[in-house]
This record gives C-alpha cells, structure tokens and sequence, in this order.
C-alpha cells in the first residue's frame, strides 16, 4: 500500500503490511502479526513528522484510537483523557469550544495527539510538558500495557524518552492533560501581541489567541495539504555562552535566547545567512517565508529531500561551525 495519504511530506513510498488500529486490543494484535511476518512495526500517527526515504519493508500501523474523555474535574482545573489517534488540532478546538485553558497557543500543529508527548511539541511560547499529567502505552515486548508519569517521559525541547532510551520500545494509546477552567493568556513570544492589534480584539478569549496563532502560522508556513512539508526540519541549536559571544562580534545581527545549557539560536536565521532561503531544486525546497521548513511541490523523493537537509547541515556547519540537528525522523 502506498502511504502517500499518510504522510504530509507526500512522498509516494510503500509499506508491505498497512493496518488501522482502532483500540489497545487492535494494537496487540497487530504486534503479535507483526511477530510472525517477522517484520518491524512502526506506528504513524498523522505522519506529520517522517520523511520516507525509501519502501518500507515493515508493518505499519495507523494508530487510530479516539475519544476525548473527561476524568476528573473542579472548579479550578479538570482532568482529560484524549486517544492517540485524535487530531491534535481537533482536540485543541474542542479545549477552546469548552473553555479550557492551555493548549491554545498550540493551535493548527499538525499530527495527533498520541504523537503530541513523543517529541515534546511547542509553539508560541509553550510545550506539552506544561499541560502533560501521563500517557499508557503498550510495551512492544510483553504486550502489557504502563502507566508514564510526567517524570518518566523525561521531556526536553522536542524530546522525550520515547525517542532516547525507549526508543521503539512502546506504543502511546491514550495521553491525559490536566487543563485550566480559567484562561491563562500567554501572549509573549513573537508577534502574538501585534497580532491580536492588528485584529481589533479588545477582551481576550481563548479563541481570540487561537485565532491569532493560526494567522501567524498561515502567514508564515505552507500548509501541507497544498505543499508537502514536516513542519520544522532542524531543530533550534543551543550553543555555549563563549561560542555565541564570538559569533556575535563577526555577526552583530545574530539572534540568540539564552536558555539553561547556553543561548539557543534560531536554525532559520542561520540557514537564511548560507543563503538557503526559498531556494528550489526541481520538486523540492526550502520554503520561502520559514527556511527550517523544507517542502515538496509534488512528487519529489524524501532522498533527494534528505541530501538537500544534508547540504544545508553542512554549509552551517562551515560559516558558522554550529551542527544542526534534524527534528524529522528519516524512515
Ligand atoms: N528567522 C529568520 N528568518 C526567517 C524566519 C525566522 O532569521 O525566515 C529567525 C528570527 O530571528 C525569528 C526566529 O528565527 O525571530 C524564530 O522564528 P519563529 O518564531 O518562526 O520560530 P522558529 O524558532 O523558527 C519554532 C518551532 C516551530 C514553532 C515556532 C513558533 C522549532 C524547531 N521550531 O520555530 O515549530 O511553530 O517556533 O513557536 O523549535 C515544528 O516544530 O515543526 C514547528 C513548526
């Protein structure tokens, strides 16, 4: 089967087993078949983080597991249980149609919910981390299903356990997020004040915040239901305080946020100065308005996309001897 539909990169590649999984039951089953065809499994979710580089001599399984389920409540703060398969999107509308207060700021992230704690997401100001109270997963192992708390998912920016030391080892089913009842408005990063300016908004709602986020996402990169792409390619280097002070005397412009290891700098900025930006190649990119995206115009080869991000690696790495690592996962 070809899982052109399930990857938002649109690369046309094959997997020889494709299976949807709609419940934890599904899910052991399918390692269990996966196990006599002797093949690997790997479990998608929206697909909105892969580049496929070549068939997949695997067993794929589209984790489709819904629900949106309310656990625990008060007046202050309530539980919710959300199945991995959701939409992430989805779910943060449902969250603002209801009033409750967190995800807001990570509105129009493409990708499901299961996939969400994997890599830690974040925009805008916020990561998962904050609104995370724990996941069950299926060990891939002994079938049984665990319990993650928030310490054991060892989140970090864009990471998390499930892609460190237990990589491939679990399945995520079901994430619970602990939310607000009353709205915490986060409107420092980037341009979000100027934005809900510029819109007019007067009393502020969550809505109004989601509204403002997809209008600054719209504005800035492709969607990848027009032009194929994984969102953020490369991650955000962080460099030591001294290597930013010695970029910074022969770059003066050089943008820097200093964080707990050192100052991160952002990856577009540095691929904008090697002159990358908007640049095309045949049927693929780098996206003109947000250069750590690359694209797909349309059936171009996740090969050939991975040696473009290995060019883009390497002339950083001479102008400005910092490594950039990718945010996508190659498969
Ligand atoms: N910049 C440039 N040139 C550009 C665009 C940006 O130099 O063409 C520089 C500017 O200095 C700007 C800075 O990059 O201030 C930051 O840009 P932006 O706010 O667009 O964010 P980013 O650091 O490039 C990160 C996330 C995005 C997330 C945005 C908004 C990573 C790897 N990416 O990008 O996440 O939407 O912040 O919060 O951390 C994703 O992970 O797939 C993703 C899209």
């Amino acid at each position: 089967i070809s899982l052109l539909p399930y990857n938002t990169f649109g690369i046309d590649k094959k997997a020889k087993y494709f299976a949807q999984v709609f419940s934890e039951n599904d899910i052991k089953s399918a390692i269990k078949e996966a196990k006599r065809l002797n093949l690997p499994l790997i479990p998608l979710g929206g697909g909105s983080n892969i580049l496929l580089t070549k068939d997949l001599d695997a067993f794929v399984l589209k984790i489709e597991i819904r629900g949106i389920k309310v656990l625990e409540e008060n007046e202050e703060d309530l539980i919710v249980e959300v199945g991995a398969g959701e939409n992430w999107h989805n779910f943060v509308l449902h969250c603002i149609e209801k009033n409750w207060s967190g995800v807001e700021n990570l509105s129009l992230i493409p990708g499901t919910v299961g996939a969400s704690p994997m890599q830690n997401i974040g925009a805008y100001g916020v990561e998962i981390k904050e609104v995370f109270q724990r996941l069950t997963a299926i060990n891939r192992e002994t079938l049984k299903e665990k319990i993650f708390s928030w310490e054991e998912c060892r989140f970090g920016y864009r990471e998390s356990v499930f892609k460190n030391e237990l990589k491939d080892q679990f399945i995520i089913c079901r994430v619970v997020f602990k939310l607000k009842k009353k709205p915490e408005f986060q409107v420092e990063y980037g341009t979000i004040k100027e934005t809900l300016l510029e819109m007019g908004i007067k009393d502020l709602t969550l809505k109004h915040i989601s509204d403002a986020i997809i209008h600054i996402r719209q504005s800035k990169l492709p969607d990848p239901k027009v032009i194929g792409n994984a969102g953020s390619f490369f991650k955000n280097p962080t460099i030591s305080q001294s290597s930013f002070d010695r970029l910074k005397r022969e770059y003066p412009n050089i943008p820097g946020f200093p964080n707990q290891e050192g100052v991160k700098v952002p990856a577009a900025w540095l691929i904008e100065q090697t002159g990358w930006k908007g640049k095309t190649f045949g049927k693929i990119g780098v996206h003109k308005n947000q250069p750590l995206v690359l694209v797909n115009y349309g059936g171009g080869e996740g090969e050939e996309i991975k040696l473009l991000s290995q060019k883009i690696q390497e002339s950083v790495k001479v102008k400005f001897g910092i490594d950039l690592h990718p945010e996508v996962n190659f498969l």
